[in-house]
């Protein structure tokens, strides 16, 4: 496929509004009627909806029951003007901000000395603990050329903060069940070495590294380890309570230092929260940005950003108070159900490959057929997989959404299909597939290059 082709393909899929709707490249002279524009939102939001109501995205929402929808959104809007930094202002958000950290970190069993931040996000989360653990070790190791020990299956934002924060990123092998090999981080841990970390499940496969073992070894190094709970903090501690094997991962771990967790997740709040944890005051305060001397005031910020959204902060106070632990319980036992069906039927069918095992993400792969002309097949009949790379490989993140009724069988038997199509025209190649193929043969900078291309072209 050529690279004229491969932009046309994107221009349908990330761009289909420019020509139909009109687009506002310049603000309007005068203010458009409310209704209107409200009109105009919902006209073209509502059938981006379709897709993730019935259950055809892997992860993104997680939740999405209308009631608690509609709940959230009312939450939000109550204190939409609230302003975090502006604590004087608005001392709900603190009282908010403070309940979600005592909250999380209660369920992920740290005592009254953990101490956390409510973030924008997962990245945000990751970004501080790499950034704490860095000003953490220069001040109290001297440190100057910090390394950050990363399983190749952490998650991009680790990446992304040693980018931001020059630190090198030391990355070591998984294990042939896709989880972290700890032989291999031992071998890596050395003077620099500030921090270590473990998935708790990883993005790509879903699977859970070896925590207690991990978290050991960074306790006799005494270096930090960070857990990266994001995905499935707000399950697992529920699938245990169910009694799913899981092994300790949290604050009842002497080795675990911080840990990040994804409110906006699983913990089915509104999209703009995590939550960053650490085991300690003494780690907590080589995140926060403090400054007296600015001619704008005693000036001092928690977290990445200045001004923050205190509507997404008590929204997400909102959720996990609707919620509570039985409400989280029930809707984890849902999810660990139809992941399990999901896995026995994949099993079932010919050429797929299982890539690794996970309670609430099915990654595959194929020895027979390329994997992305099958994402493809099924993103024609509507699914919205994620494509995994190097190895070769896609996912399904099961949500609520794909607790209700008939999902799951209809997601095998589409899947079923697809693979017998592709089996029978295996040289197509079609929609983002020859993308994913360019990026598995191209050299990195090459691919590079191409991506930072594609995102200015996607924002202009
Ligand atoms: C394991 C893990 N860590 C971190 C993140 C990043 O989270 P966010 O997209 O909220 O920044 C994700 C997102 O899926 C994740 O799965």
């Amino acid at each position: 496929m050529e690279m004229d082709e491969m932009i046309a393909e994107m221009q349908k899929r990330f761009k289909p509004y420019t020509e139909k709707e009109g687009d506002y490249k310049t603000m309007p002279e005068e203010g458009v009627d409310r209704k209107h524009i409200l009109e105009a939102m919902s006209s073209i939001i509502e059938i981006e909806n379709k897709a993730w109501e019935t259950g055809h995205v892997s992860g993104a929402v997680y939740n999405g029951q209308t009631e608690h929808v509609e709940f959230t959104n009312k939450a939000y809007s109550i204190a939409s003007q609230n302003n975090p930094l502006h604590p004087d202002v608005w001392p709900s958000s603190l009282k908010f901000e403070s309940e979600i950290v005592s909250m999380v970190r209660n369920m992920l069993n740290g005592d009254s000395s953990v101490r956390g931040s409510v973030t924008s996000g997962g990245t945000e989360s990751i970004l501080l603990a790499v950034k704490t653990y860095r000003d953490y070790a220069k001040d109290k190791k001297g440190i100057a050329e910090p390394e950050i020990i990363l399983p190749k299956s952490a998650h991009a934002a680790f990446d992304k903060a040693c980018h931001y924060f020059d630190i090198k990123a030391v990355w070591t092998e998984l294990d042939e069940n896709y989880a972290a090999d700890v032989k291999d981080i031992r071998e890596h841990i050395n003077e620099n070495t500030i921090a270590i970390v473990g998935s708790t499940p990883c993005f790509p496969y879903g699977v859970i590294d070896p925590i207690p073992e991990i978290s050991e070894l960074a306790r006799k190094n005494e270096v930090g380890m960070h857990v990266d709970a994001c995905l499935g903090g707000f399950i697992l501690p529920w699938a245990k309570k169910l009694g799913r094997n899981i092994p300790d991962f949290d604050f009842s771990l002497p080795g675990v230092t911080s840990i990040s967790i994804d409110t906006h997740k699983y913990g089915y709040a509104p999209k703009g929260t995590s939550v960053i944890l650490y085991r300690n005051s003494d780690l907590i305060q080589h995140q926060f940005y403090v400054n007296g001397s600015w001619s704008g005031g005693i000036y001092f910020s928690p977290t990445m950003a200045g001004s923050r959204s205190g509507g997404v902060i008590a929204g997400t106070w909102a959720a996990l108070l609707e919620q509570g632990k039985i409400g989280y319980i029930n809707a984890t036992r849902k999810i660990l159900e139809a992941s399990d069906k999901t896995r026995a039927g994949i099993r079932k069918i010919k050429g797929i490959r299982e890539m690794g095992q996970s309670p609430f993400v099915i990654a595959f792969t194929s020895d027979e057929v390329n994997i992305y002309q099958v994402m493809e097949g099924m993103s024609r009949r509507g699914w919205i997989l994620n494509g995994l790379h190097r190895p070769a490989g896609v996912h399904l993140a099961l949500t609520l959404r794909h607790t209700e009724e008939g999902v799951t069988d209809m997601f095998l038997k589409d899947l079923s299909e697809v693979m017998d199509e592709v089996r029978a025209n295996p040289g197509e190649e079609s929609g983002m597939s020859p993308v994913y193929g360019m990026a598995a043969t191209f050299p990195e900078e090459a691919v590079k290059d191409f991506m930072r291309s594609i995102v200015e072209w996607m924002y202009t």
